[in-house]
């Protein structure tokens, strides 16, 4: 293996940028070339890409985002928009590439490397760790942080004026987050993608019985992709086109007669400088995609399982379907019980 190419696809995640400065001291330490392509497979396409060195990954260690920038190519879904990408890896010389992002991006990358002679290597980055072959994705420590300093101060403000609040995280179909930040701040209900929610029992009941605990403020967690039960106990008339933290505000104005307040978190929580976890695992994971492709292999994806970092089968983790952690659904379960 003589020059690797590497890119950022999808959504951002903080811990991106130290991923890619592990993949280029990785390989230049393995005596390998390393090639940052720009704009992720759209990049590969028009041939936006260089050479990089030592001094283009200094100082991006501790960087939200991706220096590489990121994209979401439709050309390279098509087989001509591939046929062009594998043009550009003849051209520049590569014979592998390590794509950072998710199940799109990997998916994209297997389809290269089934259809040309071009080694991949995928590396779980999203906030919403919601890739099921890995135990963790690069961002998501970042992300709950930011979510979670952000709804503490809320809360405060939220506490004084004995409101109830609605938060809405980032989680289009994945859960993750939401759980995981509803447990750290200790929230009154939290609605999740997975499992639509019916408004009785699992935020009036939940509210219900706060109050009748003693509390005045409430505080619900809404992912941005919870749905509502298609049978919900409420007129649809009730809930305007907001996006899901307002529709569930909208009910819980009309049927318990509070004043909530929505605060929708959006992409805060997809910047700022990444924790001491995220720059870790995105090191150790871009150390082990360089080690794979070094070694020959093709179609892998570098995963958490329990504490290792390892590559496993790209076709077979792609079959993997995102799991909630069970353990934390019965933990927050118990914590918002009463
Ligand atoms: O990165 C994943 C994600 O954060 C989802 O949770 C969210 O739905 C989506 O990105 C929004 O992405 P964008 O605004 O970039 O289209």
């Amino acid at each position: 293996v003589k020059r690797i190419g590497v890119l950022t696809s999808g959504g951002d995640a903080p811990g991106m940028n130290a991923a890619v400065r592990a993949v280029v001291r990785t390989a230049l330490y393995m005596g390998i070339e390393v090639v940052g392509i720009r704009r992720g497979w759209h990049g590969l396409i028009n041939g936006d890409m260089y050479r990089m060195t030592a001094v283009d990954v200094s100082h991006i260690i501790n960087e939200g985002g991706t220096m590489l920038y990121t994209a979401r190519s439709d050309e390279f879904r098509t087989k001509d928009g591939r046929k062009k990408a594998y043009d550009n890896c003849k051209l520049f010389g590569l014979d592998g590439i390590v794509a950072i992002g998710g199940d799109g991006t990997f998916a994209g990358a297997l389809a290269l490397s089934t259809e040309y002679p071009i080694s991949v290597v995928g590396i779980p980055g999203t906030i919403d760790n919601d890739i099921g072959c890995s135990h963790y994705s690069i961002g998501y420590d970042t992300a709950a942080n930011t979510a979670v300093e952000a709804i503490d101060k809320i809360r405060d403000t939220m506490q004084s004026h004995e409101r109830c609040s609605v938060i809405e995280v980032m989680g289009h179909r994945a859960g993750n987050l939401a759980l995981y930040v509803g447990i750290a701040t200790g929230a009154t209900a939290v609605l999740i993608p997975e499992e639509p929610w019916d408004f009785e029992e699992d935020v009036a009941e939940k509210i219900r019985n706060a109050r009748l605990a003693g509390r005045t403020h409430f505080m619900v967690i809404v992912a941005e992709g919870a749905k509502r039960k298609a049978d919900g106990t409420l007129d649809n008339e009730v809930v305007g086109n907001g996006t899901a933290g307002h529709q569930v505000a909208d009910l819980i104005r009309a049927e318990l007669g509070l004043d909530p307040r929505v605060t929708v978190l959006g992409h805060i929580q997809r910047g700022g400088s990444p924790t001491a976890r995220d720059r870790v695992t995105a090191t150790r994971m871009g150390y082990v995609a360089v080690k794979a492709l070094a070694e020959g292999k093709t179609n892998r994806v570098v995963v958490r399982y329990f504490g290792e970092i390892k590559d496993v089968d790209m076709v077979e983790a792609l079959k993997q379907e995102n799991r909630l952690d069970e353990e934390e659904k019965q933990v927050l379960r118990a914590m918002t019980f009463s």
